[in-house]
């Protein structure tokens, strides 16, 4: 039985760091993904943090050519959807998810990573991010109703038992900005429509267009995911850290290219008033294989 990084599931937490490197050029990929694979969570109950780590899937593959899961690929190349839409590729090595209970913890524990990590990565993107109004994006809606509960998470986004990664998850990172102008001068019957659901209660609209979010992003059809969004920035220039887990790579892939309009000429009518800014998968192997490929382990304080 392998245990998965314990962080994909840990609800709750007040605070988020997002952190993205690349190698420091002419580095060993090994060492990069052994120096993550031993940093580990400090002991402390009050006040700890989870952290979860995850790897450009080309570069796991290398290291650990047994645990990669078969077919899984980074987000190589820009997703070019209908009328020239594009949803930028912006891969990087390594990734990290600090989450805690408030954000002096995570912004230390980020400190101490980037520093652990200083002579063989850099950071190539940075986020922050905390809840809005218990479980509301920054559209105002409620974000997550329709995510499985703990109880059945673990099996849709956990590759299961026996296969390559077993225990470890494929997780989708996009940084989406809001143009908060546009989207707050629509009427809530609108964004309702874009949305698919209602604005207070998140109930399912009868009527739902085509292009809506829900429409073209819909579980019954390309399987379930796991997301763990959580709004991001400062008070001018904010929106969503999109963060979805999936045991199958192919369920996020087919959602962003509904969400692009590539298959049907629909595109998300979100996307008129949400821009990603960034798009990256990462292998989140199991804590099993961590364990596995850091030999030592880095004990943060
Ligand atoms: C600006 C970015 C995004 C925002 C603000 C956003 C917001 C929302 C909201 C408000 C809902 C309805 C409530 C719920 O079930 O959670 C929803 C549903 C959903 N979203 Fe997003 N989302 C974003 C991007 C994405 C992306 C990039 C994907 C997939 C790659 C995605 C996948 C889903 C899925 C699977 C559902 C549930 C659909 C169903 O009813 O089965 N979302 N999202």
């Amino acid at each position: 039985m392998t245990t998965p990084q314990g962080g994909i599931f840990a609800l709750g937490t007040a605070s988020h760091a997002y952190l993205e490197f690349d190698a420091v050029a002419g580095e060993p990929a090994t060492n990069l993904v052994e120096a993550v694979a031993s940093l580990r969570e400090p002991r402390t109950t009050m006040g700890g943090v989870n952290l979860v780590a995850g790897f450009r899937p080309e570069l796991w593959r290398t290291v650990m050519p047994e645990d990669a899961p078969a077919n899984l690929i980074g987000f190589n190349a820009d997703l070019i959807g209908s009328g020239g839409y594009v949803m930028p590729a912006t891969q990087h090595d390594a990734m990290m998810w600090i989450s805690g209970s408030a954000y002096d913890v995570v912004f230390d524990i980020a400190r101490e990573v980037i520093a652990v990590l200083k002579t063989l990565a850099t950071v190539a993107e940075e986020s922050s991010s905390w809840p809005y109004r218990h479980d509301r994006d920054l559209t105002g809606f409620i974000d997550g109703t329709e995510n499985p509960t703990l109880i059945d998470a673990p099996a849709i986004a956990l590759i299961p038992e026996g296969s390559p990664g077993a225990g470890g998850s494929i997780l989708l990172v996009q940084k989406w900005s809001h143009d908060v102008t546009s989207w707050e001068s629509l009427p809530v019957a609108r964004q309702q429509q874009v949305i698919g659901r209602t604005k207070d209660e998140s109930a399912e609209l009868e009527d739902k267009a085509p292009e809506s979010h829900v429409a073209r992003t819909d579980q019954d059809r390309f399987g379930k995911i796991f997301r763990r969004n959580m709004p991001y920035g400062t008070v001018t220039d904010h929106g969503t850290m999109f963060v979805g887990f999936s045991a199958d790579q192919e369920r996020l892939r087919t959602m962003l290219e509904s969400m692009a309009g590539v298959t049907e000429g629909v595109r998300d009518a979100l996307t008129i008033y949400t821009k990603p800014l960034t798009g990256a998968y990462y292998f989140i192997p199991s804590t099993d294989m961590l364990r596995v490929v850091s030999g030592s382990s880095q004990q943060l304080s």
